[in-house]
């Protein structure tokens, strides 16, 4: 029963205005928790709220503004007394070859993949610490274990960074109190493909993101997986079951996504490039 871990706990969620993000606000305000909803769309985090109707409120919340994550913490504190959970959820994509992509996609990329995770885990551990108890949750991607993927460079290095970051999060917390976890989905179906930029790409390509995107676990289910894996304190929760078949394969065997990615970027400049 996972919803234990969570009931009358207070819990931040980041990018709660849309898919996973909107499906963790559902469950954890099922689960009897107080939901703090953020998202840079302050509608579609009303929108969430509206669906739970109690125990939840709804904040613009920009996560590349590290100042306005320190004050929302600490108008949850002063409100709450506490803060049990931060999901550091919020996150965009950008696809294509290295050769195409601005540096500046790069830097908007990675002020929100990771910066602003780790924003916000930074300043929910300083108010975890002095409680003595807290867990900090991060969602990267199964783009952040699996190495070599090509076509997606900017989005899989900011999820390694959130990985890697969250682990030793984890080991330094562990004594002090405070957990940590990262989450590492395959696909989901949200609408994280509409708001993608695509570098050099045909809109076919965008398609063929949506199109798998579609056929991904749903946001329920998604949710479901992570606060079940987070109320087992689980150090990497990784699903579905095939994307972590295909982590121990590649483990083994060695190369198996780069092999596939080699492949997709043949099929990439045949039919999805723009040419120069
Ligand atoms: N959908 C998938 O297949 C998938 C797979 C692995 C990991 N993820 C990760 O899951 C997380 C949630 O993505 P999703 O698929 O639910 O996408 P989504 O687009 O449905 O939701 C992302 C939310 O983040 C918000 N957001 C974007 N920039 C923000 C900012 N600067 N500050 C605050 N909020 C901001 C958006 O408004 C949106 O509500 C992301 O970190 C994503 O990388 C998604």
């Amino acid at each position: 029963m996972y919803q234990q871990y969570f009931s009358k706990k207070i819990a931040i969620v980041t990018g709660g205005g849309s898919g996973i993000g909107r499906a963790l606000c559902l469950r954890l305000a099922a689960a009897g928790a107080q939901v703090i909803c953020t998202d840079i769309n302050l509608d579609n985090a009303n929108q969430t709220v509206k669906a739970i109707a109690r125990n939840a409120e709804a904040h613009y919340l920009n996560v590349t503004d590290e100042a306005a994550i320190i004050e929302l913490i600490n108008e949850v504190i002063g409100k709450f007394g506490q803060l049990d959970f931060i999901f550091n959820n919020a996150g965009i994509a950008v696809s294509g070859e290295l050769r195409d992509i601005m540096i500046s996609d790069w830097k908007k990329l990675m002020d929100i993949n990771f910066y602003g995770v780790l924003y916000g885990s930074q300043a929910a551990y300083q108010v975890m610490l002095k409680q003595g108890s807290g867990h900090i949750v991060n969602t990267a991607s199964a783009a952040g274990l699996a190495d070599g993927l090509a076509l997606m460079a900017p989005y899989s290095v900011s999820k390694h960074a959130v990985v890697d970051y969250t682990h030793i999060l984890r080991i330094e917390g562990k004594a002090l109190g405070i957990r940590a976890t990262v989450v590492c989905p395959g696909f989901v179906d949200t609408a994280i493909g509409k708001s993608a930029v695509e570098a050099n790409a045909k809109a076919s390509w965008k398609g063929k993101a949506l199109f798998a995107l579609k056929k991904g676990v749903s946001t329920d289910k998604a949710a479901t997986l992570i606060l079940r894996g987070v109320a087992a304190n689980k150090e990497t929760i990784v699903f579905p079951r095939k994307i972590k078949l295909a982590m121990r394969i590649d483990q083994i065997l060695g190369g198996v996504f780069k092999k596939m990615m080699q492949k997709e970027l043949v099929d990439f400049r045949a039919n999805y490039r723009l040419p120069d």
